[in-house]
């Protein structure tokens, strides 16, 4: 069996098209664009190719974008005192700060700082708690995309089991609450889990988000089952997923890596901007 591709980049592009669509109606009510301010600590270069094409795509949805790069040596009341202007701002629907930030600056109280109503990466603790709980607000772009693509693969997915290996805030989290809102049977592995190979080997569905370049093996997987690979290694190689490429063999249908799960979460991210705005214009 050779598994089906997955196309996160075309359905990304089509997710982009109806947000600019949507972006141009609240232009016309409002009478101001849609806006994402993105900030940027530091000159960690993967990060700054991260904020400058987000910077693009918000453009191109016909949205309004705020950059602030900010030096490396940015003090914690510094960074503070930007936040409070933005959330302040009525211009601004959306804040991104950019991950990891600087290590002498407390990444928590920022995050914690953002308006929770600003907060399109979703990471603001009321944003995790009002997802964990079933009410409405910001969830985290990435996993939101990977749900979106599963839900065009499978349609419903109740009673489906699904492994998320991972546990982050950012991934694993919030995608095994997409999920269990989804009516999905849930397992989160992780790196002390025992005995993965047996876990993987139950599930329906696999969402694979640990950083380590190819760690899921064929062997692992249900004859069948839908791969989700979030990973993003960069190897003498070039750029390599969480998940074995040769698990195309045995899987249903898996995402690519590059044009899989990365295009979603630009795409997300805009979505979510459009929702606050047009949540703020009431
Ligand atoms: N760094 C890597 N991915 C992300 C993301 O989705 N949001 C933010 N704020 N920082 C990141």
């Amino acid at each position: 069996m050779t598994a089906r591709n997955i196309d996160g980049k075309a359905f990304a592009a089509g997710l982009r098209a109806r947000v600019a669509a949507g972006a141009a109606e609240v232009t016309a009510q409002a009478g101001r664009k849609p806006g994402l301010a993105v900030v940027l600590v530091g000159e960690d270069p993967a990060s700054a190719v991260y904020v400058r094409s987000k910077g693009k795509a918000t453009v191109a949805a016909g949205m309004e974008s705020f950059e602030h790069r900010l030096p490396a040596d940015t003090t914690q009341e510094t960074l503070e005192a930007l936040v409070d202007q933005l959330n302040a701002d009525p211009a601004v629907d959306g804040i991104l700060v950019q991950l990891p930030l600087p290590k002498h600056l407390d990444e928590s109280a920022i995050i914690t700082r953002i308006d929770p109503d600003k907060d399109v990466d979703g990471f603001h603790p009321v944003n995790a708690g009002r997802l964990a709980t079933g009410l409405e607000g910001f969830v985290p772009c990435t996993p939101l995309g990977c749900l979106m693509l599963l839900r065009d693969v499978h349609g419903d997915l109740t009673g489906l089991d699904v492994v998320v290996i991972g546990r982050s805030n950012i991934v694993g989290k919030p995608m095994a609450q997409l999920l269990i809102g989804d009516s999905c049977t849930v397992t989160v592995a992780h790196s002390r889990t025992r005995d993965l190979p047996e876990v993987v080997k139950r599930a329906d569905i696999v969402v694979a988000a640990v950083g380590r370049a190819a760690m899921v093996k064929p062997e692992w997987i249900k004859p069948g089952a839908t791969l989700v690979d979030v990973g993003i290694n960069r190897t003498e190689g070039g750029l390599v997923g969480d998940v074995d490429p040769a698990c195309a063999e045995v899987a249903g249908a898996m995402t690519p890596v590059p044009g899989g799960v990365g295009p979603m979460t630009i795409a997300v991210l805009l979505r979510n901007t459009l929702v606050s705005a047009a949540r703020r214009q009431g």
